[in-house]
C-alpha cells in the first residue's frame, strides 16, 4: 500500500500567542505564518484582536494584527473593495476575498491560510507566477486584422451581453486553487480563471481570432484535465461560473469539427 508522508520541514508548527494591547472585544484569528529566511518550519500564530479597534472585515484584522500587533505579517491586498483581487486568501477552509469577508459572518475563531497548493513566498502570499504566466499564455487581448475603425470597434446589445458573467473576473485565483485538477497539473492545466479569460475573448464578437484561440485550447492537459468537479464556481467570490465557461469552450469546439 503506498504510504505518504509530508517532508519535516514542512510540518505546520504551534506557533507564538499575540494579545492586542487593547483589550475590549477580543476575538481570536489564527494565521499561517512562514519567513523562508529563518529555516524554520511554518507555524499557526494565535492573535487576541480587539475587535473594537478595526474595521468589520477579516482584512480589517489583518490590518490591525500588522499594524498594532506584529508588523512581520505579511499579505497582500489593495482596493479594500473586491475589485483588484490581491486578498484572496483561505478563511476557514474556504477561498475568498479577506475584503469582502466579515469577521462577524465566522463562528468560532478565525483561521487565515495562504491559498492551497500554491508555493508560499512568505506568511499569506502565494508564488502567483505561474498563475499570470498562464494568464498570459490566452493572449487576453482583443486580436484583430480587420483596419480599425476611427472610433471605437462596436458591438450590438446582444454580443455585449454575452461578456457578462465574464469581464467581471479580477484574476484573484479562489477558483484555481480549489480546484483539485489544477492541484495535482497546474504545470500543464490551464485552470478554472485563466480558460474563464480565455472564453471571455472567445466570446467577444470584436475579436477575429477564436479559431486560433480554440486550436491553442484544444489539448487533453491544457483544457481537458477540467471533470466538472464544480469547485471552481462554488469557490468564485464574484459569483461567476468559471466550470460553465469551460463547458462553453468545449461545446464551441465539438460544434467547429
Ligand atoms: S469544474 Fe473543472 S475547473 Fe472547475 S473545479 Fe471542477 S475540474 Fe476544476
Ligand atoms: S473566476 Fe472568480 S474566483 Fe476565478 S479568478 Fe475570476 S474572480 Fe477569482
Ligand atoms: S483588497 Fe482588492 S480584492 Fe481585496
Amino acid at each position: 500500500m503506498a504510504e505518504f508522508s509530508l517532508p519535516a520541514n514542512s510540518l505546520v508548527q504551534k506557533g507564538k500567542n499575540f494579545k492586542d494591547s487593547s483589550s475590549r472585544r477580543l476575538r481570536s484569528v489564527q494565521v499561517y505564518r512562514w519567513d523562508p529566511d529563518t529555516g524554520e518550519n511554518p507555524r499557526v500564530d494565535t492573535f487576541e484582536v480587539d475587535m473594537e479597534a478595526c474595521g468589520p472585515m477579516v482584512l480589517d484584522v489583518l490590518l490591525r494584527i500588522k499594524n498594532s500587533i506584529d508588523s512581520t505579517l505579511t499579505f497582500r491586498r489593495s482596493c479594500r473593495e473586491g475589485i483588484c483581487g490581491s486578498c484572496s486568501m483561505n478563511i476557514n477552509g474556504v477561498n475568498t476575498l479577506a475584503c469582502t469577508t466579515a469577521a462577524d459572518d465566522i463562528k468560532g475563531k478565525i483561521k487565515v491560510y495562504p491559498l492551497p497548493h500554491m508555493s508560499v513566498i512568505k506568511d499569506l502570499v502565494p508564488d502567483m507566477n505561474n498563475f499570470y504566466a498562464q494568464y498570459a499564455s490566452i493572449k487576453p487581448w482583443l486580436q484583430a486584422d480587420s483596419a480599425a475603425p476611427d472610433t471605437e470597434r462596436l458591438q450590438s446589445q446582444e454580443d455585449r451581453e454575452k461578456l457578462d458573467g465574464l469581464y467581471e473576473c479580477i484574476l484573484c485565483a479562489c477558483c484555481s486553487t480549489s480546484c483539485p485538477s489544477y492541484w495535482w497539473n497546474s504545470d500543464r492545466y490551464l485552470g478554472p480563471a485563466a480558460l474563464l479569460q480565455a472564453y471571455r475573448w472567445i466570446a467577444d464578437s470584436r475579436d477575429e481570432s477564436a479559431g486560433e484561440r480554440l486550436d491553442e485550447l484544444d489539448d487533453a492537459f491544457k483544457l481537458y484535465r477540467c471533470h466538472t468537479i464544480m469547485n471552481c464556481t462554488n469557490a468564485c467570490p464574484k459569483g461567476l461560473n468559471p466550470a460553465k465557461a469551460i463547458g462553453e469552450i468545449k461545446q464551441t469546439i465539438v460544434k467547429r469539427k
